[in-house]
């Protein structure tokens, strides 16, 4: 079970159990309950001794709440748009199918993982009873090998509008693997399809090796998030998804916290400093 997944899910945990909330996910808390390796994580900004000030289940659990938020927004405003199939790429512990009011019928989410990671959170899920609110087809697959069959296999429908999702997902794939799957999704993209996605711009991650959250997150959970992350020279998919004719905005996440109010703000040897959020539409003729 991919424990960067669980990591996602205790803090939509702690955000959803926020007055201030941005994002609520009532399944998230049972994930990190469910699985031993975070026995003794908080679900809850009140289990953190330093609470806001914590740079993991503080600043971090925030940027991710924060993130939750942006892209449920954008999914959102991509079915209103007329998108009807929702691919989450690296689905991870994402609810979305079972906890977004799917207004538009005839919705449907393809959740592409790991096989191992989906079964996690399948029998979470189905012990809590949850019933998705779209139509939902998990997609186990390595998105390093042939994912598109395994995805046509499921019924995505390359002739209708998709709205995409690669969250917290392409830092860990290698540079050819990112390009190879930015440019199948325009293939399988016909115009009015949306795609989102995280990027970092740093050219050297290491410089932040000893920036607060990476330091917590390696010293207090285990996870070495810089020895996850694929090494070597990252593509430029927006310019890439540009020159294609998709029309792309870049944002950093610090543009949402002003927006919203709330999440994290920069600081000093900030390892959320490269982070982009890139939002892409493909341009009807
Ligand atoms: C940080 S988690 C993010 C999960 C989810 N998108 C979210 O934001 O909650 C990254 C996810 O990408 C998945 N992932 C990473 N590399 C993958 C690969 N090669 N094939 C399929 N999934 C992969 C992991 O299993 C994990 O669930």
């Amino acid at each position: 079970m991919g424990l960067t997944a669980l990591l996602v899910a205790a803090a939509r945990a702690i955000e959803t159990h926020r007055p201030d909330s941005l994002a609520q996910d009532p399944y998230a808390e049972h994930f990190v309950r469910a699985a031993a390796a975070c026995a003794d994580w908080p679900v809850r900004i009140q289990q953190v001794v330093e609470g806001d000030g914590d740079p993991l289940w503080g600043r971090f659990a925030r940027y991710f709440g924060l993130r939750t938020r942006v892209l449920d927004d954008f999914v959102l405003g991509s079915v209103g748009a007329g998108a009807r199939q929702v691919v989450l790429l690296g689905a991870g512990l994402d609810t979305r199918a079972f906890r977004l009011d799917w207004a538009s019928p005839g919705c449907v989410v393809f959740e592409v993982d790991r096989a191992g990671v989906l079964e996690f959170k399948h029998r979470v899920l189905a012990d809590l009873a949850a019933c998705p609110k779209a139509k939902r087809v998990p997609v186990p697959v390595d998105l390093r090998s042939d994912w598109v069959s395994a995805l046509t296999a499921g019924g995505f429908d390359e002739a209708a509008p998709s709205v995409w999702l690669a969250e917290g997902l392409l830092f860990y794939l290698p540079g050819p693997a990112e390009t190879y799957l930015v440019d199948t999704v325009d293939r399988l993209s016909v115009a009015g399809s949306a795609l989102a996605f995280e990027a970092k711009l740093e050219k050297d991650l290491m410089e932040y090796r000893d920036s607060a959250i990476y330091v917590a997150t390696r010293e207090r959970i285990g996870i070495d998030l810089l020895d996850l992350f694929a090494k070597g020279p990252r593509p430029d998919s927006a310019g890439g998804l540009a020159a294609k004719g998709w029309s792309t905005s870049t944002h950093t996440p610090f543009d949402f916290t002003r927006r919203h109010g709330r999440g994290p703000l920069p600081e000093p040897n900030d390892a959320l400093e490269g982070n982009r959020w890139v939002f892409a539409h493909k341009r009807r003729p």
